[in-house]
């Protein structure tokens, strides 16, 4: 890993629209600031619903029969994909940089980050030319098969916490199927999708097979979920939107709907597992990405006989977490995103305090500048405090005792999400009996948020719809056509 460079080039701030850079159509920009100090990196160009209908018009071109992209092969596709990802590795350092700028997390995870946004483009690539429907045995004199086509123009709107990542992974798999798109990034977040965009152009895809669009929900994000004219929508982020991205395309063109939303994740730590290793990966279940982490373990589950010594444990790791600039390699944790969620967060840590959970450490703010929070540690938490109940979305670790496999299963489930789950245990049975009886899309063992290209991602509940990643994903980009030919057995 290089050295970061601490004031990127800010090179694109323009809406991307047929691999072209243009304003807004109202004339409007929108400042993006640097979490670390609440001041302006730059502005950028606003779109709302009239740049989001051009964005379609020419998604809508793209995906025309005849367009160099319905007509390139499923192979060139591969190499294309192939080639943005070559690029994202070779200008890595600078998509970091500019990520831990936009975003303030660390530079050493916004490297990570863009690694693995490589890969998942790269695993994508290696489906273009693999996919492929049945051949199917029907009653009578036919002859049945499925294509898997492409779903056509596809929305998606993503969330601040992994620009590049959450990008890739609705990119990735959109572009593989065939499909072209319209993207909204986060508002706070919009620069590495621009840059992205670059990229994207660099490697060759036609105009109009990606268009990147940054505004703000209601208006930018509203139009995408409205748009009579996109077939489906992917949406990551809060509950809350997920309901309204759900209800738009219900009242408009019923497009497919696919929800990534938010989470209550329990990590269940055993008593019988390795003491040490279970209080560092719940240490960094929960404080990873400053809490920002839609998997995030935020209920830990300890078994009481081993409660004291991991909640002494957890306390120590969190004091020596570093807290401080993101470019400075030394430093683990940076800035809460945003002013909002810096007041969502040390709301619920008042909560915590005044509804009786023992505060271990931290449990404020670091510093006057910037939206950083001290990691905090909650001991003695109980399942009726909101620190238990709500998603923080930052770096606050809420302790729980419980007694037996049974009562904490039941304890874990009782929650309106069911995004993942964390179990530690070297018992293989208990192991196997509490993977079964999760609710939740991914579940660890002896591990926690491991997610691969080619692990399936997504929630149960009220945590999302459908399954991002993977082959899985790949059934949310395509649609089955069934042709069946009459073929009478004779011949004339
Ligand atoms: P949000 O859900 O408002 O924002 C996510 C994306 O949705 C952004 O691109 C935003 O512009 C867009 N959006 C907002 N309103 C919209 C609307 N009416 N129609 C269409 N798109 C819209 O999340 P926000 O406000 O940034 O964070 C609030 C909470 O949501 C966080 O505290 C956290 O609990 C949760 N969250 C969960 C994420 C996850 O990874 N599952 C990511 C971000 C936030
Ligand atoms: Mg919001």
């Amino acid at each position: 890993m290089s050295a970061p460079i601490r004031s990127p080039e800010i090179k694109y701030t323009q809406l991307f629209i047929n691999n072209e850079w243009v304003n807004s159509q109202s004339g409007r920009t929108f400042p993006t600031l640097n979490p670390c100090t609440g001041k302006e990196i730059c502005q950028v160009q606003e779109a709302d619903k009239a740049d989001v209908d051009l964005a379609v018009k020419a998604a809508r071109a793209a995906f025309r029969r005849g367009s160099p992209w319905r007509k390139l092969d499923a192979s060139k596709r591969g190499q294309l994909m192939n080639k943005l990802a070559r690029l994202m590795r070779d200008n890595i350092t600078y998509i970091a940089s500019l990520e831990t700028l936009d975003n303030g997390k660390p530079f050493g995870e916004a490297y990570e980050d863009i690694i693995a946004s490589a890969e998942t483009i790269e695993y994508y690539a290696g489906w273009c030319d693999k996919i492929h429907g049945q051949t199917i045995p029907v009653d009578g004199s036919f002859f049945t098969f499925t294509r898997h086509e492409p779903v056509g123009v596809c929305g998606a709107i993503i969330p601040w916490n992994y620009p590049v990542l959450m990008l890739v992974w609705k990119v990735g798999p959109a572009l593989a199927c065939g499909n072209t798109l319209v993207l909204k990034p986060a508002e706070q977040t919009p620069l590495s999708a621009l840059y992205m965009a670059s990229l994207i152009k660099e490697a060759g895809f036609p105009p109009g097979v990606v268009n990147i669009v940054p505004g703000y929900g209601p208006t930018a994000g509203a139009a995408i979920a409205e748009h009579m004219d996109i077939n489906k929508v992917a949406f990551t982020g809060s509950t809350e939107v997920g309901h309204l991205v759900m209800q738009a395309a219900g009242r408009t063109n019923l497009k497919r709907v696919s929800l990534e939303l938010g989470g209550k994740s329990p990590f269940i730590i055993f008593e019988d597992c390795d003491l040490d290793q279970a209080a560092t990966f719940a240490h960094a279940a929960i404080m990873t990405n400053h809490g920002q982490n839609c998997v995030a373990g935020s209920r830990t589950f300890v078994q009481e006989s081993i409660y004291d010594e991991f909640v002494a444990k957890c306390k120590a790791l969190a004091q020596k977490r570093a807290v401080g600039d993101p470019f400075d390699s030394s430093v683990q944790q940076g800035p809460q995103i945003d002013e909002e969620q810096l007041n969502k967060i040390l709301g619920l840590i008042e909560s915590g305090k005044k509804q009786g959970a023992s505060l271990q450490c931290g449990g404020e703010r670091h510093g006057d500048t910037g939206y950083f929070v001290k990691p905090t540690v909650f001991s003695d938490v109980t399942d009726d405090m909101r620190i238990a109940k709500e998603e923080i979305f930052g770096p606050v670790q809420s302790i729980l005792k419980f007694k037996d496999a049974d009562e904490v299963l039941q304890r874990a489930n009782n929650t309106s999400y069911g995004l993942a789950a964390g179990v530690m245990t070297r018992d293989i049975s208990k192991a196997l009996m509490m993977s079964q009886n999760l609710e939740a899309g991914s579940v660890w063992v002896n591990c926690y948020d491991i997610v691969k290209p080619q692990t399936p991602f997504g929630g149960f509940k009220m945590s999302g719809q459908r399954r991002e990643l993977g082959e899985y994903a790949l059934q949310e980009y395509t649609e089955v056509k069934t042709v069946t030919i009459n073929f009478p057995d004779k011949y004339t």
